[in-house]
């Protein structure tokens, strides 16, 4: 009765020895496997000596095309500073039979509204955002302008067009708060140019790029006569970095409706120690096109009382504190529409 146990022990542990032995073999066999593979190719006798030089051979031509590749990339050489495209002052011209599948043909190289020059590397990549609501046709005449003065600057660009859903009181900042977040999933853009959608650039020595301090593009419009609105206004189209941007803690998002919200980015700088800089006033030149203002855009009553608490606020209220919901992103062949629902006012005033 003893014996059995005794023996079933010896053999289970034999069992496991053997399993053991068997293992190292198999490990040491792959070993010399490989080691013939490498060191002795033409040594194998499992493989025609033919067959090890095509395989050779090809893996030869795949390196040459690689390295062909990369230096065809260093090849390519940074845009020049000053882009020999740009052209200057443009008439511009606004055909009220103008249609987006012809805008759409004037820019076959525009994929899913992006653009990366060809043949040079572009100097900035920078995501133009665009907070919209119910003015298709602006947005028609202002992407035909844009693409090709952007493709002129020979920049790597795209262009959000965020779009509001909904019937709440418009809120341009928050809507660039998002376009800024949304953006980000797509690249690490160097630069944002926000984009008021009834301006339209004139003169294309006017860069779309941003530079060491904040840059404020709009000098003049036809609607004032060219001249700055008042000293400070950093509305319409402006640019800024990723950090500049990042730095304020983005647009406030409690704007809702028309005005304040472009002067609470301003104090916001200030209260950073950056500088507003413009280019020079007979490039910096815009053509506002007509409209009345909007239904859900009003101006906003509230904004000289918000305006006196930014130093308080800024810190909570921006990139922050920013919540919404994405409802759909669709990449069109011209803009990606990126359509958010904002919410609405919290506070009754
Ligand atoms: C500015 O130019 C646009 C386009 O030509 C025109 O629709 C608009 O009325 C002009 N505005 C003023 C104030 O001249
Ligand atoms: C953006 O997408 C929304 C949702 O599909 C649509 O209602 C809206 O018309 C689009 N806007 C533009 C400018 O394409």
């Amino acid at each position: 009765m003893g014996l059995f146990p005794f023996m079933s022990k010896i053999v289970r542990k034999g069992k496991c020895l053997f399993l053991l032995l068997l293992c190292l073999c198999v490990v040491a066999w792959i070993a010399t496997i490989t080691i013939d593979n490498t060191n002795k190719p033409f040594q194998d006798g499992s493989k025609s000596p033919d067959d090890k030089s095509v395989a050779g051979f090809k893996q030869m031509e795949l390196e040459s095309e690689m390295i062909q590749s990369i230096e065809e990339q260093s090849a390519k050489e940074t845009c020049p500073k000053q882009s020999p495209l740009r052209r200057g002052a443009i008439k511009l011209s606004f055909d009220p039979s103008l249609t987006i599948g012809q805008v759409e043909r004037e820019n076959g190289e525009v994929v899913e509204g992006q653009y990366n020059p060809s043949d040079c590397i572009a100097r900035q990549s920078v995501a133009i955002l665009i907070p919209h609501r119910n003015r298709e046709k602006h947005l028609l005449y202002l992407l035909h302008h844009l693409h090709p003065f952007l493709q002129r600057q020979q920049l790597h660009y795209a262009i959000y067009v965020i779009h509001q859903a909904g019937v709440a009181t418009f809120n341009r900042a928050k809507l660039l708060n998002v376009g800024y977040l949304e953006a980000l999933n797509d690249h690490s853009w160097d630069c944002f140019v926000f984009h008021d959608v009834d301006l339209v650039p004139e003169n294309d020595h006017n860069l779309y790029m941003c530079d060491k301090q904040p840059k404020h593009l709009v000098v003049g419009r036809n609607s004032t006569g060219y001249k700055l609105r008042y000293k400070g206004y950093f509305g319409g189209v402006s640019a800024m970095t990723k950090e500049q941007f990042f730095k304020v803690n983005g647009f406030p998002n409690t704007y809702w409706g028309w005005g304040g919200e472009d002067d609470d980015l301003r104090i916001r700088l200030t209260l950073q120690k950056m500088s507003i800089i413009r280019p020079a006033l007979e490039v910096g030149r815009y053509t506002m096109v007509f409209h009345n203002r909007d239904n859900g855009n009003q101006i906003n009553k509230d904004r000289m009382h918000l305006l006196r608490r930014t130093h308080q606020t800024w810190k909570t209220d921006g990139l922050n504190s920013c919540s919404y919901k994405v409802l759909s992103v669709q990449r069109a062949p011209l803009y990606i529409n990126v359509t958010v629902d904002v919410g609405r006012p919290e506070r009754a005033h």
